[in-house]
């Protein structure tokens, strides 16, 4: 019997909806300014952080890495490591700091994380993860302890690989696991290559959650636009946007309504866009530099006339001791004007 099978369950599907839609872990970009930013458009879709290893989180700045605004619920933290003991830690440090669920990092194909034995190259150790997934369990207080993985390392191309990999760690107690549904080639592609050159493969994840009905399923990878997601929710559980959901933050905004029967949260761009700069004018008061926040939400005119001109004034580094209230006027301004529409803003 392969490992895992005591895993399959042919009990009824459960869902659940906490996973169906989120936007994914990206290093640099999901910071808690852009979480903020995203909690604009959308209230009910999951969020998650940066990838933050473990290493960072015992020897270094915790507060910096794990303060939370109260607005950025539902929230993972995704931690990167492969120690259980030091992932049992940091398991219980998410817990104090008021994190939704903590999340496993078996996707990062990067260098660096491989010479950290961690990321990607933990898919070839299930019982490893399931180690790791057990003692982050012990010490999670009921806290969702989840996986995110590829679908394959190298040129491991048969879906055994995976099935298999799911199956001894959900027997060590996970129960949601995040499907980036390419391989992560370990040798001779970066970090960006690895997101776009090994092929989607969706039926895997389709035939995990098929596999293991009982398990939260939630795929990932190259996912955009509502269509798309409203059909890959037919066969998992939850959909997964990363590159989308940053470079299009408007899309986000139809979410609640359309896939949680909740709703909406923003009413247009300008009311998403006031508010914001009321975030930024809050974080110029304290002193804090807004430009490095306002690069998340440089995509929200995107698709609309003028749309250039705004994200340049905002861009502008002329701009960036200015208060960011006087900014957005310039910015609406040169917008409207690009667009034609004169004597307004
Ligand atoms: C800039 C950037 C940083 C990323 N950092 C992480 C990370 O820290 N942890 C992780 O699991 N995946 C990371 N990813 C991968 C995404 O979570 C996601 O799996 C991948 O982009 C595929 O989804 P997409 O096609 O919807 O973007 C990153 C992706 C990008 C673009």
């Amino acid at each position: 019997m392969a490992i895992g099978q005591n895993a399959r369950m042919d009990a009824a599907v459960t869902v659940d909806s906490r996973w169906r839609l989120s936007v994914a872990p990206m290093l640099d970009w999901t910071d808690r300014h852009c979480r903020a930013f995203h909690r604009l458009l959308t209230v009910r879709t999951r969020l998650y952080t940066e990838m933050v290893t473990t290493g960072a989180l015992l020897h270094g700045d915790v507060a910096r890495h794990l303060a939370l605004d109260s607005v950025e619920h539902p929230v993972a933290l995704q931690l990167g490591g492969s120690e259980a003991a030091d992932l049992a830690a940091c398991t219980g440090l998410a817990r104090q700091w008021g994190y939704d669920e903590v999340n496993l990092n078996c996707g990062c194909p990067s260098e660096r994380v491989q010479r950290g034995a961690f990321g990607a190259c933990l898919m070839a150790e299930p019982m490893l993860v399931a180690d790791c997934v057990k003692a982050m369990n012990d010490s999670a207080g009921g806290l969702p302890v989840t996986v995110k993985h590829r679908i394959g390392i190298d040129t491991q191309e048969n879906y055994e690989f995976v099935r298999d990999f799911v199956g001894a760690v959900a027997e060590a107690g996970c129960s949601a696991f995040i499907v980036h549904a390419r391989n992560a080639w370990l040798k001779g592609l970066s970090p960006k290559e690895n997101r776009d050159v090994p092929p989607l493969r969706y039926e895997f994840a389709y035939c995990l959650k098929r596999d293991f009905p009982a398990l939260t399923i939630v795929l990932n990878g190259g996912i955009a636009g509502d269509a798309a997601i409203a059909d890959h929710l037919l066969q998992v559980d939850g959909v997964m946007l990363g590159r989308h959901a940053y470079h299009e933050p408007w899309s986000m905004a139809r979410w609640d309504s359309a896939f949680f029967d909740a709703p909406g949260m923003a009413a247009s761009r300008e009311q998403v866009e006031a508010r914001w700069v009321a975030y930024l004018e809050a974080l110029h008061a304290r002193g804090t530099p807004w430009p490095h926040a306002m690069r998340h939400a440089l995509g929200l005119w995107n698709g609309t006339p003028g749309a250039r001109r705004w994200r340049q004034v905002w861009s502008d580094h002329r701009m960036r001791s200015e208060p960011p209230e006087q900014v957005a006027r310039r910015a609406t301004a040169a917008r409207l004007s690009a667009a034609g529409i004169a004597g307004r803003g």
